[in-house]
């Protein structure tokens, strides 16, 4: 019997703070936890996030909706690795990884439409076609958080069209994208300690939002060493506006204004050797 890795305390706790809305009800600085719902799509120009990098080989990616991996691996990537502070983010990456490779283009999306607003993963039809190719932890965990919406966060992908794959995009898909990507639990702060090998790219897109400036730093300095020479670390994010804090030491290059005077969209590429 394949151990599981968080006990059924945590899944409790998990539950306790998912709302009927699938909202995690926790102060702002656990908004994202161990078992925060995941996006069920990525809210973020994914396309030109990893055309800033054409020849990255190696990728460590946030896993978020699954979707960053997805994009990496399409623009050429040969190795992607994901971490994610949330469990749930594995797990719609793995439900993604195999729906690709079992699903019509179609399918795929009435099943991320049916995931956004489900209490029930485990009952929904197309999940239980794929079960038998869904890794064995992904499941137990959809059966272990039965009644609670998992996926809730992020734009439903039927109000969302320009964010999805195009169906010549999802026929490559089907070519370049393994049956599951390596995942890493973990928070980025302590992410380091859980990596022994290198990346052309190290992603840490809009997990920034809500650090300290110290933070930030701090965490970039850690993830250095596990970054190749002339390799990159890709923020991007809303930012708030604050002149006097304003990012580290970071070059940044501005795509969009968000529509909130307050906020700005940026996507940055530090090289770090
Ligand atoms: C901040 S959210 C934003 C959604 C994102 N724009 C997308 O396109 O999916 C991205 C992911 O970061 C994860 N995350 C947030 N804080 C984190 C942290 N401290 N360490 C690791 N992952 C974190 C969340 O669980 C979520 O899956």
């Amino acid at each position: 019997m394949l151990q599981k890795p968080y006990s059924s305390q945590d899944i409790a706790i998990a539950k306790s703070k998912i709302n009927r809305f699938g909202f995690y009800e926790a102060p702002e600085s656990e908004f994202f936890a161990r078992f925060s719902p995941a996006y069920i799509t990525s809210n973020e120009n994914l396309k030109r996030e990893v055309s800033l990098t054409p020849n990255a080989h190696d990728v460590l990616t946030i896993a978020g909706s699954g979707d960053q991996a997805l994009y990496y691996k399409m623009a050429g990537a040969t190795h992607v690795d994901t971490f994610d502070i949330s469990y749930c983010a594995r797990v719609i990456q793995d439900i993604k990884t195999t729906a690709i490779h079992q699903m019509s283009y179609m399918e795929y999306f009435v099943l991320l439409e049916t995931l956004h607003t489900s209490y029930n993963v485990a009952k929904i039809p197309l999940i239980s076609q794929m079960s038998p190719y869904l890794p064995q932890d992904t499941l137990n965990f959809i059966n272990d958080m039965n009644g609670y919406p998992m996926f809730s966060r992020g734009i439903n992908p039927f109000f969302s069209p320009c964010l999805h794959p195009t169906r010549a995009e999802y026929k490559k898909m089907q070519l370049c994208v393994p049956a599951q990507f390596n995942f890493i639990w973990s928070d980025v702060l302590s992410l380091h300690t859980k990596l022994s090998s290198q990346y052309d790219v190290i992603n840490l897109s809009n997990i920034f939002s809500y650090f300290e400036n110290e933070q930030i730093t701090q965490t970039i300095e850690s993830l250095k060493p596990f970054l190749k020479v002339s390799g990159y670390i890709v923020f991007c994010g809303v930012y708030r506006i604050n002149p006097a804090a304003g990012l580290p030491d970071l070059k940044t290059k501005e795509y969009r204004m968000a529509p909130l005077s307050r906020y700005k969209q940026i996507i940055t590429l530090q090289k770090v050797k």
